[in-house]
């Protein structure tokens, strides 16, 4: 369980723990929370631990000392790479939030194992390479966002090509976030609080501000292109403000299929890792004749930038949505921070695709050496921008 102590790492283990004949959380993992990841393990007594910050496994060795757990301690990326690779586990559930994750993603890809994608920014980084990797290896992935895992759940046998499978559109669902409806002379003062409180899901703060711009429907746009090899033309975006219906697929006989259900990551999580059974997953079922209307609408794509900035990025191809990831990335540690607007989130992230062309995707190390060229250029334009 990468990113245990992140949103989704919780509502994963919520799931694991209602079924422990079939799954343990044999390694967890966290950033620099070491107090939650020492919880955790209390609770679902891991064969090994990590925590990224090598300056803080000596912590995270102390509190399991006092706790009487007796579990191995491991810090560093490369740590959570080799606990991915080894063979303490059989499934990865990927949730480390950024490009952060795709060191460990790619390495689970290689290895064969089941994957369970949450990290979009890794197949936004490097989609190609993610799926050389998982062809190589052998493995399968599940998307866990719920828009894919939606998909996923209305396509023939999941992963079909699209072409065969008479498939005309995917159309990917969009709350709209907490800013829905509003124009962009009223989102020029809104705040990282106002941002971070979403309609309808819990969830981590740096998701929560891509929802609130729709870079994170820009993310799901560029993941569900590699995902399911559709092109950008046939992925469509609506938003639906009840956060009920988690996407569909539209077929040339005029049959859509949707995939319905409360919104608790939950559902999609337990489909991930029991696919192709079904498993309880402590989500309340859904009383249709007690939910108010299902709406519909386009998108309003001139208010909130990014959502456009996501298509611009895909149909330019080479690297553009790793270098849009990576300025989207620094813009919201920005905004979070309070140095930078909520309008800005897009101008930033504009200016730098603006700045790096794109290039091929060669490898690995290109790639990670673009995301830093974009970081750089973005916080340079922040610098000068104050
Ligand atoms: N939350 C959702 O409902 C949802 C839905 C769909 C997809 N996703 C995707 O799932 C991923 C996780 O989202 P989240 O909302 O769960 O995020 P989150 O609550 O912020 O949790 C992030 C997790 O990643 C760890 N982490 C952060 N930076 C790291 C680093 N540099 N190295 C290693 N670990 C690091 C954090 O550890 P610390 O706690 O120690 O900082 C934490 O465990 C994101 O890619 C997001 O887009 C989330």
């Amino acid at each position: 369980m990468l990113g245990a102590t992140g949103s989704i790492g919780g509502s994963t283990l919520d799931v694991i723990a209602r079924h422990p004949d079939r799954f343990r959380a044999s390694v967890l993992t966290a950033h620099s929370n070491a107090a939650a990841l020492a919880d955790l393990c209390v609770r679902f007594r891991p064969d090994l631990a990590v925590i990224a910050d090598p300056a803080l496994e000596a912590e995270l060795a102390r509190r399991l000392a006092a706790a009487g757990v007796r579990c191995e301690v491991a810090s560093g990326h490369e740590a959570i790479t080799a606990a991915v690779t080894g063979t303490l586990c059989d499934t990865v559930v990927a949730a480390i939030v950024g490009a952060a994750g795709l060191d460990s993603t790619l390495a689970a890809a290689r290895t064969g194992k089941r994957l369970l994608l949450a990290n979009k920014e890794s197949i936004v980084m490097a989609g190609a390479l993610l799926l050389e990797a998982l062809a190589a290896g052998g493995g399968e992935l599940i998307p866990v966002d719920s828009e894919h895992n939606a998909i996923f759940q209305c396509l023939p046998g999941g992963r079909p090509e699209l072409a065969r499978s008479g498939v005309r559109r995917l159309i990917l669902t969009a709350s709209g976030g907490p800013f829905r409806g509003r124009t962009r002379a009223e989102l020029a003062g809104v705040t990282p609080e106002q941002a971070c409180k979403h309609p309808n899901w819990v969830m981590g703060r740096k998701i929560s501000v891509d929802s609130a711009t729709l870079m994170n429907k820009g993310l799901e746009v560029i993941e569900a292109h590699h995902l399911f090899g559709a092109p950008p033309d046939r992925i469509d975006v609506l938003v639906h403000p009840q956060s009920l219906v988690h996407s569909l697929v539209e077929y040339v006989d005029g049959s859509v299929l949707a995939q319905l259900g409360n919104p608790d990551m939950r559902t999609a999580i337990a489909y991930a890792l029991a696919w192709p059974e079904r498993i309880e997953a402590g989500v309340l079922p859904l009383d249709l004749a007690a939910t108010p209307p299902l709406a519909f609408q386009q998108p309003d794509l001139d208010t909130f930038r990014c959502l456009a900035l996501a298509f611009q990025a895909l149909r330019a191809g080479g690297d553009a949505t790793a270098i849009l990831n990576a300025a989207n990335e620094v813009a919201v540690e920005a905004f979070l921070a309070g140095s930078l607007p909520f309008l800005g989130i897009a101008n930033l992230v504009e200016s730098v695709l603006t700045e790096l062309p794109p290039q091929a995707v060669v490898d690995v190390q290109t790639l990670n050496e673009r995301d830093r060229m974009a970081r750089d250029a973005a916080r340079r334009i922040l610098r000068n921008a104050c």
